[in-house]
């Protein structure tokens, strides 16, 4: 089976890779060549270097192939994962500064920088979903690339149903739940509803009850994980959910802008410094280069959302949610489940179809879902209280307004995309946001 990876140069690449090599499964449906694309030979070389460290002495490592030839890598794929970064990550860093200094949430997919890296993410994404239907049109593509709720919404419009969208933020808190709690994660069935970055967690259920209401009502347990500290309990308890940590960037608006403003760089900047170092010291060191990836690794994790967690009280991550077992987990298990016809429930991002009343069928979601070898298939979800589908409709909104502007070059759609957001507020605002973004430099 050949696995293709968009952006195969990308710094996750080997937790992907780490995932492959420990998948003990049937030999059928399991990974036997990597095909990597990138635009930059230099990356794919210094992760090539920390790849054929992670398989020395393992004979049943997949085979790797380098390319920057996007149709050569397409050809003959039956996955092709999308994790590419248009821009990279000085275009974060602009997306992060150009709504900080209107003095908005300046944020990789969520504010007024979402829009920004949509706009210039969606007529890549298109482009590659347009090759995959000429050059491979039977592979299942599954899309991280950010902001991957519209991305993946786009992507579907030309290959429909065979692109799926995951994200590791909405399995992540599922998990701390079910442990807060003190259930088995896998053992526990989760009822989690929204947009991707855009969710909540609203019921945990354990041989055949839910268990969230006792975990809201028990103070220590609540405050023990990450949402916990990040919304504090008695939020929680008020809300009767449990919202992805993303939304912290809503809940506590104020408090977010001003932590990242006050902070010496901003996540894009600090991650652009390290990046930079670690693809420097693998092609100049190749040697090492495992190491140098697995200490960069750490303290990528270590300092995920350090602002929001300095904005309440300066807290640490669990040792838990450092290993990096989220993103690669869920791809994973997602082309396991396709492959092998292994019927599994993950939650993904996938076409609405009758699964959220309120919201139209074509509209990308992010539910459980049942995964077969026919792909993904949400699970009714219900009614969703009137607050978190006035959002969710609103992020649509915005989100297709970012489509129509890719796909169009249409100003108007653009300045509609950014203002109708609810973390920008004036349209006067994003009017200088756009035209900032426009200015070069
Ligand atoms: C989580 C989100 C991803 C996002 C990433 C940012 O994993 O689910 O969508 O890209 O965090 O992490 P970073 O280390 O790049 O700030
Ligand atoms: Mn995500």
């Amino acid at each position: 089976m050949r696995l293709t990876v968009l952006g195969g140069g990308g710094f996750r690449l080997p937790l992907v890779f780490r995932a492959l090599l420990d998948d003990r499964g049937e030999a059928a449906g399991r990974c036997t060549e990597l095909v990597l694309y990138d635009t930059e030979r230099r990356r794919l070389d210094a992760i090539g270097a920390v790849l054929a460290q992670q398989a020395a002495g393992r004979a049943d490592a997949p085979a790797v192939r380098l390319t920057t030839d996007l149709d050569e890598a397409l050809r003959g794929a039956d996955f092709v994962f999308s994790a590419i970064r248009v821009g990279g990550l000085a275009g974060r860093a602009r997306d992060e500064r150009v709504p900080l200094a209107e003095g908005v949430l300046g944020q990789e997919t969520v504010g007024a920088g979402g829009v920004l890296y949509g706009l210039r993410t969606l007529p890549v994404a298109v482009r590659i979903a347009e090759r995959i239907a000429a050059v491979a049109p039977d592979a299942w593509v599954i899309n991280f690339t950010n902001p991957a709720g519209m991305v993946t919404e786009a992507m579907q419009r030309v290959l429909g149903d065979r692109v799926i969208g995951i994200c590791d933020s909405p399995v992540g808190l599922c998990r701390r739940a079910a442990r807060a709690i003190g259930a088995d994660p896998d053992q526990a069935s989760y009822d989690y509803v929204g947009l991707n970055h855009l969710g909540w967690l609203r019921r945990v259920t354990v041989d055949g009850q839910d268990r969230l209401p006792e975990l809201l009502a028990d103070e220590m347990a609540l405050g023990s994980f990450e949402e916990g500290k990040l919304f504090g309990t008695d939020w929680l308890r008020a809300l009767g959910a449990l919202p992805n940590e993303y939304l912290h960037y809503y809940y506590f608006n104020r408090e977010a802008v001003a932590a990242i403003r006050d902070s010496p760089q901003t996540r894009g900047e600090f991650l652009r410094e390290q990046q930079t170092a670690f693809y420097e010291s693998a092609a100049t060191r190749p040697a090492t280069a495992l190491q140098a990836w697995e200490r960069t690794r750490l303290e990528r994790e270590e300092t995920y959302m350090a602002e929001s967690r300095e904005a309440t009280g300066g807290w640490q991550r669990d040792s838990c949610d450092l290993d990096g077992g989220g993103y690669d987990r869920v791809a994973l298990a997602l082309m396991r489940a396709i492959a092998r016809d292994e019927r599994t429930t993950l939650i993904l991002n996938v076409r609405n179809r009758t699964v959220v009343p309120g919201l139209d069928a074509d509209a990308v979601v992010e539910v459980p879902c049942t995964v077969d070898a026919n792909g993904a298939h949400p699970l009714a979800v219900g009614a969703v209280a009137a607050g978190q589908l006035g959002l969710m409709l609103s992020l649509k909104e915005v989100e297709r307004s970012t489509i129509e502007a890719a796909a169009s070059g249409s100003h108007q759609a653009a300045l509609r995309a950014i203002a109708l957001h609810p973390l920008v507020d004036s349209v006067n605002v994003a009017r200088r946001i756009l035209e900032a973004s426009e200015t070069p430099g």
